[in-house]
């Protein structure tokens, strides 16, 4: 199964600020007309999107949920329903592991995994194919990082690399072992 990461890093290395905002990567600066760094081609081809509690609870806050007709599953340990369900969203209590079987027995082939901890469970777990990172030009000096702690190094190949008018570089591996 392709399990792929995309998401966007501050230069040093957080996704969100201590409190979860993230308006610093979406100000109106940084737009680029006609450019989307490669997203839409990820969300299309995916089967569906896995996503952790936090970051469903931001998502959920916005205007608009962005996900529409697309599956995403949200997981959680402490939820029992969604405060709001909204789109094609599920709840899941498992782990990984047991995530991971029940997609492979619907014959799921792609994979987006989204949210700090998440992503850092699924790299535990070692079933992550790619990883994606935009990097945007700031240093936020603290707030919620990307990556977190591993039982072994892992090494990856870099198989693109890309910068842009606005700034922001983008760095495509492969997930070697
Ligand atoms: N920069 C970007 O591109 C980008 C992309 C995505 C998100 N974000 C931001 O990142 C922040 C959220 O990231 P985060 O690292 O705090 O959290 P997260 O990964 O979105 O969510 C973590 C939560 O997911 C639940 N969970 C259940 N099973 C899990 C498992 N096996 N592994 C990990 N989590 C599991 C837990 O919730 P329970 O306590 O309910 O069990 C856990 O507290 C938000 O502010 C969001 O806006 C930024």
């Amino acid at each position: 199964m392709r399990i792929s990461v995309f998401i966007a890093t501050s230069l040093d290395g957080y996704i969100a600020k201590p409190d979860g905002n993230i308006d610093w990567l979406m100000e109106k600066r940084y737009k680029l007309e006609g450019e989307d760094f490669g997203y839409s081609e990820l969300y299309d081809a995916c089967d569906l999107l896995v996503m952790g509690r936090n970051s469903y609870e931001k998502v959920a806050s916005f205007d608009e949920w962005p996900y529409p007709g697309k599956r995403v599953i949200i997981l959680s340990r402490s939820l029992e329903t969604l405060p709001e369900p909204i789109g094609k969203v599920e709840l899941f209590g498992g782990s990984v592991s047991e995530l991971m079987e029940t997609l492979r027995m619907e014959n799921k082939k792609y994979l987006y995994i989204d949210g700090g901890q998440v992503i850092q469970s699924f790299l535990k777990e070692g079933v992550v194919t790619d990883i994606t990172i935009t990097t945007i030009p700031i240093l936020l000096g603290e707030g919620i990082r990307l990556f977190g702690t591993l039982p072994k190094e892992k090494n990856l190949k870099l198989i693109a690399a890309q910068g842009y008018e606005n700034g922001f570089v983008q760095s495509r591996y492969e997930v070697v072992n």
